[in-house]
């Protein structure tokens, strides 16, 4: 008889058998399914005592989207005749060198129970090639606790067969087949081996993001221990109940699908539409350019993320570049948002080997294509006449998210429908009538918005000359209000037959809302499931504040300098308010980020993404959707090349050391590396 010790202890329900053997890719890993379309790939590691047999259903009932590839511990199955690993990290080094072949799919990995620690331990090493969309656990005690496991070397049979019983997931009639039996315990034993003599200290942190999948009848394994995961990785972690045992993972096959479908779906790097360029790679835009030649060059908006504004002034009338570029009283403090950029100096490293970057972060689960989302901007009709719609569709191009301004001139609805599976918060304005307010924030969670934005910096209308000067307000013109003219609720508020002036009369009446405190927000967290930002946030007092009250982020920013004159730099804040929230919230910042390197600054001094303003609104000035995705493919292309120039290799590794305050002196420059010269303390302390 073949010996196939995995047929037992494997878990998974017989009668979801693919129909045919799995495939062996490699020595390492085992496919069921081929998925040759699929756009992510899912790395299974098994628990003690199974084999690559365990994820057959799970491959099953995923979809087309997702290749599911099982590991195969050696020792078991078709490597019985391989003896078992000594350690966890000869299994990790093992999956890691099998995985190694170049892939342009995000990679996610999933372990189950001990397979948890194995897939920790490879996304530890493949890390150091930046290549780890996200790691699921299940089942299993984070890496430097104390698994407790029993020494099963010197348990007998009859004790551990009753544990296996109590525990579930090999089916009875294995365990009383003696022969089978045997090679049951024998893999379980070793396996056993493996978990007693593993050891991770408490500092051990993945940049990867991490997922526990937590079952909520399973004996082993509770809420208080899981969270310690947290610990483990510097990126995004939470917590996904799933009904069931230990086994629920495996046993419930089309629920875990379900999940892991959602939680994977939008990672896949955004292909570039743009004909001839092929390739994801937003360097390559460079490469592009130079082969396209000058008569090319001479017809292309310009690619100076400076000089944009200047050609969309050219264009706009007076009144539209007014409002877009127009600042708060002397514009100080939109001079002091690029002064601050101007005030921290990169310090790149060389002959780091980068040959390619991950752009990518983690943000309340949602995998983003890279740190850069757009800003909400009101009124985009007043630059172009596709405004939001044009916007997100050329922001979806690169897959970059979009932020809905509540004072849009195309309904959430459309752009939603416009946008397609493009990413998309929305960012609300709370009005006086608190009513309104709900029904925008509903209405935005019915149509598929994935985060809420709560701007906060805006109780009036900041005092702008160039708005003043030309009498010009879109929305006194009726621009902007489509979220308003096709709300129930605010409809509701207008006599019968109300005309376009009725509209912009009400919404005058209470979009100003200087009355709203802190105390609105714990209202809005209960009324929605979505994560809440707080925007406008420039002391880490009311950082804390929004997050007390319920928010789960915040955006740092003083509103592009459009609101109080002579208010500080918002990348002046930026670090107070990091060190005030901890590293686990998320922190995003805008307002006067312009390039690249500007975004490499933000990251170092603690944003974990920015939004991007007016330049992409003179990229829709200058040529609607196309222009928007010009503009984008621009910024991605230079942070691309930033990251190659500083040597990282994913924005993620992205730190406080690489930045240095401009012209002074860096490092120990006299001979005893003392005090004169020494780099001088960089404000607030660094805490990414
Ligand atoms: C804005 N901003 C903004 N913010 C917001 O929360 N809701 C809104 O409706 C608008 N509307 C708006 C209109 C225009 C024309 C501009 C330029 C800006 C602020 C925006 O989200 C962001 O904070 C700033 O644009 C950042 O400054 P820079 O980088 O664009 O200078
Ligand atoms: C502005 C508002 C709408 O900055 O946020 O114009």
């Amino acid at each position: 008889m073949t010996r196939n010790p995995a047929a037992a202890a494997d878990g998974a329900p017989r009668n979801a058998s693919p129909a045919g053997p799995p495939v062996r890719a490699d020595r390492w890993t085992r496919s069921f399914h081929t998925r040759r379309d699929s756009t992510v790939r899912l790395v299974c590691f098994p628990h003690a005592g199974g084999a690559a047999n365990s994820f057959a259903a799970l491959s099953a009932a995923l979809s087309e989207d997702v290749q599911l590839l099982a590991v195969q511990y050696p020792g078991r199955q078709d490597r019985h005749f391989e003896p078992c690993a000594e350690d966890i990290a000869t299994l990790a080094e093992g999956v890691a060198g099998a995985l190694a072949s170049a892939d342009d799919r995000p990679l996610f990995l999933l372990g189950h129970s001990m397979g948890a620690l194995v897939a920790f331990e490879t996304a530890r090493l493949l890390e150091e090639r930046g290549t780890v969309a996200g790691l699921f656990v299940s089942a299993a005690r984070p890496p430097a606790q104390d698994w407790e496991e029993p020494d099963l070397d010197s348990l007998g049979d009859d004790d551990l067969v009753a544990g296996l019983r109590r525990l579930g997931g090999v089916p009875d009639a294995l365990l009383r087949d003696p022969e089978t039996l045997g090679e049951v315990l024998r893999v379980l034993r070793a396996d056993h081996r493996l978990l007693r003599r593993y050891h991770c200290d408490e500092g051990t942190a993945l940049r990867t993001p991490i997922t526990v999948l937590l079952a909520a009848e399973d004996p082993k394994n509770a809420l208080a221990q899981m969270r310690e995961w947290s610990r483990h990785t510097e990126s995004a972690y939470d917590v996904e109940t799933i009904e069931g045992g230990h086994f629920a993972l495996t046993e419930r096959a089309g629920a875990t699908a379900g999940l892991l479908l959602r939680r994977t779906a939008g990672t896949a790097r955004p292909r570039d539409e743009t004909p001839g360029t092929g390739t994801p790679v937003p360097a390559d835009l460079v490469r592009e350019i130079y082969l396209a030649g000058p008569t090319a060059a001479a017809e292309r908006i310009t690619t100076d993320l400076t000089g944009l504004d200047a050609a969309a002034r050219a264009l706009l009338t007076p009144n539209a570049y007014g409002y877009v570029s127009g600042n708060a009283g002397t514009g100080a403090t939109a001079r002091a948002n690029r002064a601050a950029f101007d005030r921290w100096s990169l310090v790149p490293r060389m002959l780091r080997g980068v040959t390619s970057r991950d752009l990518s972060v983690s943000l309340f689960g949602q995998r983003l294509a890279s740190p850069v989302l757009l800003a909400p901007v009101a009124a985009q009709t007043v630059v172009h006449p596709g405004g939001e719609l044009a916007a997100v569709k050329g922001a979806a191009r690169v897959g970059v998210p979009f932020v809905l301004s509540s004072f849009s001139c195309h309904t959430m609805e459309e752009v939603a429908r416009e946008a397609g599976p493009g990413p998309r918060w929305f960012q609300l304005y709370w009005p006086s009538d608190d009513e309104v307010a709900e029904s925008l924030t509903r209405r935005a969670e019915a149509s598929g918005y994935s985060a809420l934005v709560l701007t906060v910096d805006n109780p009036a209308f900041g005092y702008r000359p160039a708005d003043l000067d030309h009498g010009y307000l879109p929305f006194v013109q009726g621009a902007g209000l489509a979220n308003f003219a096709s709300d129930p609720v605010f409809r509701a508020s207008l006599p019968e037959n109300a005309g376009p002036g009725d509209v912009v009369r009400h919404w005058a009446a209470i979009s100003a809302n200087p009355g709203l405190t802190w105390d609105r927000l714990p209202r809005l967290r209960e009324l929605t499931r979505l994560p809440i930002l707080v925007k406008g946030v420039l002391h880490p007092d009311d950082a804390r504040l929004a997050l007390d009250r319920g928010a789960d982020g915040i955006v740092v920013s003083n509103h592009g300098g459009r609101q109080l004159d002579g208010s500080i730099a918002a990348l002046d804040a930026l670090p107070a308010v990091r060190a005030a929230v901890g590293n686990h919230v998320p922190v995003l910042m805008d307002s006067g980020v312009r390039t690249g390197s500007d975004v490499v600054k933000a990251l170092a001094l603690g944003a974990d993404a920015v939004l991007y303003g007016r330049p992409y609104q003179y990229g829709l000035a200058l040529d609607g959707e196309r222009g928007v995705h010009h503009v984008l493919r621009c910024l991605l292309a230079e942070l691309d090349l930033a990251l190659t120039l500083i040597g990282c290799d994913a924005v993620r590794a992205v730190d406080r050391d690489l930045l240095t305050p401009a012209g002074t002196a860096f490092g120990p420059v006299s001979p005893a590396g003392g005090a004169p010269g020494t780099r001088p303390a960089a404000g607030a302390p660094g805490t990414r």
